[in-house]
């Protein structure tokens, strides 16, 4: 339990006036707050709950009493040791310094960890008939190229060609033109652009607008199964866990359009070896996709791959859910937390 407010002794000297007077500049009375004094296991959970009470954010505060409730819990539960923890934290300040621009050291983290997959299945549920979100993975950049419809994302010789194409509506199959369309995938080595020591610029990604009969197409590489990155302390960590690397290949997208949420997901070509045990957690069965070939010179010359190659072809539509269907649903993915 927390102990008894009770003032000190000392309250009235000059400095204690002095402390107390600056820290009512920050709105806080300090003969008010709860002596915190010989902590220990039985007493410290209750008394940084109680430090924390004043916290004038309700939802801060209530975030902050479960975190803390959690992990003094795990630290009781699993009677961590003092070099356990301070490894733990060496971690967190290893991975820190893998972050920069283009990369997010704590995305990944977040993602072969199981959260973001949790995170993402409570907060952007889909009503029935919307495209399923899924998660945004580290590797989206700012700096995408601009493109138009029927344009490759990728440079030549960067994989195998795919033609993507559909249409981006509402659940109800109304077009949703000008729809401000992401989309960033490997190249045929299993690489995001990202991960080239010499990127000079943006390759495998780009983004686009749906017309004006909300149909979009673009070209692009066949995605390929690529390890998480191992050269950083979270490929390590799972690694260490026993656990293969792998995230089977995808594509991400991520469409933005007014008056609808935005929807951030991936398409999965069916059949590849790591689709049931993704690294990340992030496929879901009605995003897997199925790859067509297609050997018709002339569709090829007309699409613009060189030489009218063969490519795959991905069609998929886009469907997006207004708030008031994407809150309904989401009505139902959240437990019912009781917000004190
Ligand atoms: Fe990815």
């Amino acid at each position: 339990m927390a102990s008894k407010i009770t003032a000190p002794a000392d309250y009235k000297t000059e400095m204690m006036l002095e402390a107390n007077r600056r820290a009512h500049e920050h709105g806080i009375d300090l003969s008010k707050l709860p002596q915190l004094l010989d902590m220990n296991a039985d007493t410290i959970t209750d008394n940084v709950h109680s430090i924390n009470a004043n916290c004038p954010d309700d939802r801060m505060k209530f975030v902050f009493k479960h975190l803390i409730q959690h992990l003094h819990d795990f630290v009781r539960e699993t009677s961590i040791t003092t070099e356990e923890w301070m490894s733990a934290l060496e971690f967190l300040k290893d991975t820190g310094k893998m972050c920069s621009d283009i990369r997010h050291e704590y995305i990944l983290l977040s993602d072969v960890l199981g959260v973001s997959s949790l995170v993402d299945s409570l907060n952007h549920a889909k009503p029935p008939g919307a495209t399923e979100a899924c998660v945004l993975g580290p590797f989206y950049t700012e700096d995408a190229h601009v493109f138009q419809n029927g344009d490759s994302i990728a440079s030549e010789d960067k994989g195998d060609y795919m033609y993507v194409y559909g249409k981006v509506t509402d659940t109800s199959g109304k077009p949703i033109p000008g729809a401000i369309i992401d989309t960033w995938e490997t190249d045929g080595h299993g690489l995001y652009d990202t991960q080239y020591a010499d990127r000079a610029e943006p390759d495998c990604r780009g983004r686009l607008f749906s017309a004006e009969d909300g149909s979009y197409a673009f070209r692009a590489v066949v995605p390929v199964s690529y390890p998480i990155p191992s050269d950083g302390p979270v490929g390590k960590m799972v690694s260490a866990l026993g656990r293969h690397v792998f995230r089977p290949a995808h594509l991400h997208m991520q469409v933005d359009a007014q008056g609808y949420e935005k929807l951030t997901t991936a398409f999965y070509p069916r059949g590849d070896p790591y689709l049931y045990s993704d690294a990340v957690f992030g496929v879901h069965s009605s995003l897997i996709v199925d790859l067509q070939p297609v050997t018709d010179k002339e569709l090829s010359l007309k699409r613009g791959f060189k030489d009218g190659k063969p490519h795959m072809e991905l069609k998929r539509d886009l469907i997006l859910a207004t708030p008031e269907e994407g809150l309904a649903a989401r009505k139902k993915s959240m437990p019912a937390v009781k917000q004190e």
